[in-house]
């Protein structure tokens, strides 16, 4: 009698034991950012080369960058962050600039400052692309004191 018991006791507690761990492992894969985008070399699929528009800037809020495609058809990533303390930069198309909402500090579509506080222009990421489609690697930014043709992917 006190063997079953004893083993009722141990295979309630292991019961416990797995549903708390199921309920730490819902709660965790509900926290952790959805990573569906990025394939596991760490790269961002930004899609199809016709998806941007020459002269246009489009935001990745997932990758916390922009995609600028300049007039002549090359790609340059920016990072969101105002280099200044960090607020996150939005590209105000009526005035063609990043304009930080913060402290005013303003930057062209190559992330060139064109208004301080901002001491540097905004951090750059490496773009790809491959077989039509353009990718950006977060993982891989940088920091410039300038804007130098080297930073921008020409197809
Ligand atoms: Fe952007 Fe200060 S954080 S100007």
């Amino acid at each position: 009698m006190a063997d079953r018991r004893s083993f009722l006791v141990r295979l309630g507690w292991a019961l416990g034991f797995i549903a708390l761990a199921e309920a730490v492992w819902v709660v965790v894969s509900f926290l952790l950012p959805r990573r569906a985008i990025l394939d596991d070399a760490e790269i961002f699929v930004a899609g199809p080369i016709s998806d941007f528009a020459e002269g246009s800037v489009t935001a990745f809020p997932e990758g916390k960058f922009y995609l600028v495609r300049l007039e002549d058809g090359s790609f340059l990533a920016l990072h969101r962050e105002c280099t200044h303390l960090g607020c996150t930069v939005p590209w105000s198309e009526d005035e063609q600039r990043f304009v930080c909402p913060c402290h005013a500090s303003s930057y062209d579509i190559r992330g060139t400052v064109l208004t301080s506080p901002a001491p540097r222009p905004l951090d750059w990421l490496p773009v790809r692309v491959e077989n039509g489609i353009v990718k950006v690697v977060p993982a891989e930014r940088q920091r410039r004191s300038e804007f130098r043709p080297t930073q921008v992917h020409t197809l």
